[in-house]
């Protein structure tokens, strides 16, 4: 029974304690078994990871969504994208589901279909049939399908630069959409200067470059995660000439600066393992989100670790999450109750399948 997409969440929720939410939540879980799988991206909080069955990045939840074809429902703790990445990849015989529909992803929602398909004919008109489009996975459904269609590809912070040099193998410009940050820095890595990449602005509809257009290599779309903007150049200034000794790792969605100053960026799965293997007594400044910071401090007490911003950085949308929803999600389901069900149209589907499924070959 597919119900109400707008349906509240019962106030006697919010009410319960946390011991009779997650006595609830697991005698769900158990009774479901193997028909219910349940990924949590590494930005969730505890109360909601600890009910996960895979936690990891966008690639990994990417890759592991197709993978489980028993599970009837997957109930995607993550944000909105996620579950619908979630939801092209699956079975037809499997639903997704958000625990709260209001978990969307601010670095999404700044690239809209319309603007796409606007800021393609204006580039096409600048710049002819020379440019590959490819979607950072932080994309919704409708800009997947659109690079689909174009013959481009999804990629995600674990893989962009090798996506990157995919693109460049095939066509001679790059319109890289919606996270400006993760299209410089790994176009930057990969030794393309930054005098060689424009922004293209789709409010204004305008491209900023100065120079000659044809030493244009990389479009950037202009987006931004607004919280990985939250570190800045100067708390690494800061830091370091108070404690030369603390290492400084950060997600590739901070700027370029940041990402120029620090000691060390990556995928969220990069910062994870590169604090596993870190030395006994060794001291971390972390640029990504909190819930992500204070997992890896709480579980690796002989390290020093600390957000690199000190008021510390949460992703509002992610933290919608939380246990209440996925317990009401959870007991409703068990009812045959269908709520938050997250389902992209077939065609929508088929175009954005295409571009993911260049990433995942690759
Ligand atoms: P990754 O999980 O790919 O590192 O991305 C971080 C992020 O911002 C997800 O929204
Ligand atoms: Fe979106 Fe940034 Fe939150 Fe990731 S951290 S979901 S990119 S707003």
């Amino acid at each position: 029974m597919l119900l109400d997409l707008v349906t509240k969440m019962p106030e006697r929720y919010k009410e319960m304690q946390y011991m009779e939410l997650v006595k609830r939540a697991a005698a769900v879980k158990e009774r479901f078994g193997d028909r219910l799988f349940i990924p949590g991206h590494h930005y969730q909080k505890d109360e909601v990871i600890q009910f996960a069955d895979v936690t990891g990045d966008s690639l990994q939840l990417a890759q592991m969504a197709s993978s489980r074809q028993q599970a009837e429902y997957i109930v995607f703790c993550g944000v909105h994208f996620m579950a619908e990445t979630a939801d092209i990849l699956a079975a037809d015989h499997q639903k997704v589901v958000l625990p709260d529909l209001r978990a969307g992803c601010s670095m999404a929602d700044m690239a809209d279909i319309n603007q796409t398909e606007r800021g393609w004919e204006k580039l096409q008109q600048l710049f002819g049939d020379t440019i590959l489009p490819v979607t950072y996975v932080n994309s919704t459904a409708a800009i997947k399908a659109f690079v689909g269609k174009k013959g481009g590809a999804t990629v995600t912070s674990s893989n962009a630069k090798k996506m990157v040099q995919w693109a460049f193998e095939k066509k001679e410009r790059l319109f890289f959409l919606p996270d400006q940050h993760l299209g410089r820095n790994t176009a930057y890595d990969l030794g393309i200067p930054l005098a060689s990449m424009a922004v293209w602005d789709p409010i204004h509809e305008k491209l900023e470059f100065e120079g000659d257009l044809e030493n244009v290599k990389v479009i950037l779309w202009k987006g931004h995660c607004s919280v990985h903007m939250n570190f800045r150049a100067d708390h690494i200034r800061k830091l370091r000439s108070e404690e030369p000794d603390v290492a400084v790792i950060v997600h590739p969605e901070c700027t370029r600066e940041v990402v120029a100053l620090a000691d060390d960026a990556g995928s969220t799965k990069y910062i994870i393992d590169t604090i596993k293997q870190a030395e006994k007594g060794s001291k971390w400044a972390i640029g990504t989100e909190m819930n992500l910071v204070n997992r890896l401090k709480d579980s690796f007490p002989e390290l020093e670790i600390r957000s690199l911003n000190p008021t510390m950085c949460p992703c509002l949308t992610m933290n919608r999450i939380d246990l209440p929803h996925l317990t009401w999600i959870l007991e409703s389901l068990e009812k045959n109750e269908i709520y938050n069900q997250i389902s992209v149209d077939k065609e929508t589907s088929r175009y954005a399948k295409m571009a993911l499924d260049k990433m995942l070959s690759l």
